[in-house]
């Protein structure tokens, strides 16, 4: 019978599918140590406590804390910046409602449409040039570049700020759900200064002009003194961090992590070339046995008995999507990889309830682009084994790089 589960072991972080599977077996409702936390790793649970948002808020930081040693260093390059805040992955309505409000215009079908050519275009861009036969990093050449240049797009950054972009998301992500080496920590705070200084001189040139993109539709909500919280200037920067990280971050990932899941099949690349619509059964079904964000976390705001266990006012709970989605009771023989199984939606890669995934559509379109390109020019990608690295976290999870060798079409 399991007891306690350590999150930060090498063995969960390196085998998550199947300490999980065993965690979903024996302790579905299990605590974590040392926080004294509580893992659930049910489909049907993690679902009900997503959903009741006044029982479970979403809790302030999901940060971890710089080491001692560095401490001081670390709040006096912070001292120079922008106070860190909530803003809307970690606020709860009302609050979490303003914020959705000013970011939703951005992700509307319309918009998305009015990107999709776009998004086609840099898919094959990138696509055509992948080299034939030989071994390359799919993750720095194909999967990571495109989600950031959707993003920049989405924002209003030019495309020459991409490797910024890379930069700081990278250091942006350093801390959620693991803990960077004392010395990475101060290169990771002064990117994420870089970062703020730079979006706080974005938005002040942006405050008088009618140029697209949501960084200068955020300036222009500044300018006109909405006076709702959400507006002040540091909230803004921290939404902005939220969506440059979880713009890239996941969904370049998840690409990459797809790809090494099916790629070597030529038999599912060609399906898609002859059914560009079966492209979404593809990314559906990869992006739950993917699940990039594997946790999140929310907070008990009284005690509440979930299915015979009670858990008491103010314990955190870390819900498992990784788990969930590889729930035999809601997806049987989880570990196969089945574009036509049946129910795929209700797979939560991305999710449920007010937080769910305000870029889950432009992820979506992203990924499915990005096979249907790829299906056009290749007969298969195989993945180099062993695969890795991957991250060293329990909140985000995916390649750090993705080796592999395309196989175009015709270059038999
Ligand atoms: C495969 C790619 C992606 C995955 C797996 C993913 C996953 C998630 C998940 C699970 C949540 C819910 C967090 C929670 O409940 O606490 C979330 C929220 C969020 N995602 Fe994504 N995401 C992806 C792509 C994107 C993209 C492309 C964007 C933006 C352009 C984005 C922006 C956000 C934001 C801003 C939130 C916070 C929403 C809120 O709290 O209301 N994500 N994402």
């Amino acid at each position: 019978m399991t007891t306690s589960v350590d999150i930060r072991s090498e063995d969960f972080l390196d085998r998550p599918v199947a300490c999980l599977g065993a965690l979903r077996a024996s302790a579905p409702a299990c605590p974590v140590e040392p926080e004294s936390w509580l893992l659930i790793t049910r489909h049907d649970l993690v679902r009900r406590i997503l959903q009741d948002t006044a029982g479970f808020p979403t809790i302030r930081s999901k940060h971890q804390q710089p080491p001692a040693e560095v401490a001081d260093q670390v709040a006096e390059i912070r001292a120079q910046g922008w106070p860190y805040t909530s803003a809307l992955g970690t606020s709860n309505p009302p609050d979490h409602t303003a914020y959705r409000r000013m970011v939703n215009k951005s992700f509307t079908p319309r918009t998305l449409q009015d990107l999709e050519p776009l998004v086609r275009q840099a898919a094959d861009d990138l696509a055509r040039i992948l080299p034939n036969g030989v071994e390359i990093d799919f993750q720095a050449d194909f999967a990571e570049p495109l989600p950031v240049w959707a993003i920049s797009r989405v924002l209003g950054l030019p495309p020459e700020r991409s490797a910024d972009i890379r930069r700081w998301s990278t250091a942006a992500i350093s801390t959620i759900g693991s803990s960077p080496a004392a010395a990475d920590w101060i290169r990771y705070e002064e990117d994420l200064l870089d970062f703020q200084r730079t979006m706080v001189g974005v938005l002040e040139a942006s405050r008088d002009s009618d140029e697209p993109g949501l960084i200068a539709q955020l300036a222009r909500d500044l300018a006109d003194g909405d006076d709702s919280d959400a507006s002040e200037l540091p909230r803004l920067i921290t939404l902005l961090r939220e969506l440059v990280v979880a713009g890239n971050e996941t969904t370049g990932k998840f690409i990459a992590e797809a790809v090494r899941t099916f790629g070597a099949d030529p038999t599912v690349w060609e399906r898609i070339r002859q059914d560009p619509d079966f492209a979404e059964n593809v990314v559906e079904e990869a992006v739950r046995m993917a699940s990039p964000t594997q946790h999140v976390i929310r907070v008990a705001a009284d005690d509440i008995d979930l299915d015979g266990t009670v858990i008491e006012k103010g314990r955190v709970v870390m819900l498992s999507l990784a788990s969930a989605n590889r729930d035999e009771a809601v997806f049987p023989d989880p570990d196969v990889f089945d574009p036509d199984r049946e129910g795929l939606r209700a797979q939560m890669a991305f999710g449920q309830g007010v937080h769910s995934c305000v870029g889950a559509g432009l992820a979506r379109m992203e990924s499915i682009i990005a096979m249907q390109v790829l299906a056009e020019q290749v007969e298969r990608i195989v993945p180099t084994e062993p695969a890795g690295p991957y991250t060293r976290s329990y909140i985000i999870r995916g390649p750090l790089e993705m080796r592999a060798t395309v196989h175009r079409r015709g270059s038999r």
